[in-house]
């Protein structure tokens, strides 16, 4: 097992990866934690692959432990959602020394952290990500929303978990498109900060694509080790952390203007990638050497690369309503050689047409 720390001094927490923790869920909670009562918040689907055995090891430190269930998909992450969550917690009378587990993907933890954050003025949760994404990515790092008709993301809070338990086994029933989707996300950490990572994706690609347990313990570990230390540095967003945003930005424009039918997320990121890669060497940031080596590192990890026929204008327009974009000035995260990056504040819309 590997067991990393995020120092965020009294809201510092640990990450444990490996294989088989949901088994020992309860041992390392009450490592942490001594909680009243314990609500696993999930999916129907995920409850019945992982929930008995989950529920049975918080049972077994005496705890009395109940489960919620949350219909699948983004559109459960919404205040209506939100709002039976409150109601339910309420029955259980839940207090502020009760924990919340949220056993699932982005879509739960994002849902079960922002209900964490609001009900009775907060209450502790943790994070047991199932899917690859919610393991490098969403579960690390505090940050929580639900979407609002208006938008992705749009309501939430930055509020971090007690505990992060990522276990690696779960990832063997995840269906293959949503693990290559995570995989563009390790991608990311490669090309904003580890070369090695990235030559690591390029020489074991097959063997990652295998589920082999040793490749996923380094490529996860790594990139969580670099989310952590980023978030370390600037937990609110008010600068650094925008480099985790590098292919988001066209990518968020990408799924909302496919309806966020065509693609999932990891899928319309590494999409993004390639463009903001293009546009870094058009603008001379970059050689051509590295939207190369990225394209040939996405295809081979299955992923697509082609941006879809999209009406430009209609492109930059979503562009200026990402969260990052301040001022009416659109951000965009550029490379300048795999592993270092640099956040440009202000691009012209002309500069990004070019490469669209
Ligand atoms: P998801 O949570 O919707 O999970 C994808 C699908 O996989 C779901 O149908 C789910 O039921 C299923 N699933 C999950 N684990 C499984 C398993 N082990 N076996 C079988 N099926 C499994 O999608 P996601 O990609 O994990 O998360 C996407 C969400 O994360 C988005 O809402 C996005 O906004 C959010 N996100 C948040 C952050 C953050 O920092 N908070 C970062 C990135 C993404
Ligand atoms: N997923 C981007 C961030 O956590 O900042």
């Amino acid at each position: 097992m590997q067991r990393l720390s995020i120092d965020l001094g009294e809201r510092s927490y640990e990450i444990l990866i490996g294989s088989g923790l949901r088994k020992r869920a309860g041992e390392f909670l009450k490592a942490v934690f001594n909680p009243s009562r314990v609500v696993i918040i999930t999916h129907p689907s995920i409850n019945s692959l992982y929930g008995k055995e989950v529920v049975a090891n918080f049972k077994d430190q005496g705890w009395t432990t109940d489960v919620i269930e949350v219909p699948e998909g983004e559109s459960s992450k919404n205040l209506g959602q939100a709002e039976k969550l409150y109601d339910r917690l309420l029955e259980l009378n839940c207090d502020r020394k009760s924990v919340l587990v949220a056993l699932g993907g982005g879509v739960i933890g994002d849902l079960v952290g922002f209900v964490a954050a609001t009900y009775q003025r907060g209450i502790p949760f943790i994070q047991m990500p199932t899917t690859l994404l919610s393991q490098v990515d969403s579960s690390v790092g505090g940050k929580t929303a639900v979407n609002h008709p208006k938008g992705k993301n749009m309501i939430g809070a930055f509020y971090q978990p007690r505990l992060v338990l990522a276990d690696l086994e779960t990832l063997r029933t995840l269906p293959s498109n949503e693990y290559r989707a995570g995989l563009a996300e390790i991608v990311k950490y490669g090309v904003i900060s580890d070369a090695k990572l990235f030559e690591f994706l390029e020489t074991q690609y097959k063997e990652i694509l295998n589920l082999d347990q040793q490749c996923l313990s380094y490529i996860i570990e790594t990139s969580c080790a670099i989310k952590a230390e980023v978030v370390e540095k600037d937990e609110w967003e008010s600068h650094y952390r925008m480099i985790l945003n590098f292919g988001h930005t066209l990518g968020h424009a990408i799924e909302s203007l496919t309806n966020y039918s065509r693609f999932i997320h990891g899928e319309a990121v590494a999409i993004g990638m390639v463009r903001a890669a293009a546009l870094s060497q058009s603008m001379g940031k970059c050689s051509e050497d590295v939207p190369r080596r990225l394209e040939a590192l996405l295809k081979n990890l299955g992923l697509p690369v082609e941006m879809p026929e999209l009406d430009s204008s209609a492109v930059i327009e979503s562009l200026y309503h990402d969260k990052k974009t301040m001022d009416h000035k659109i951000k965009f995260i550029l490379v300048k050689e795999i592993g270092s990056i640099e956040i440009v504040d202000q691009i012209s819309e002309a500069e990004i047409i070019k490469v669209l």
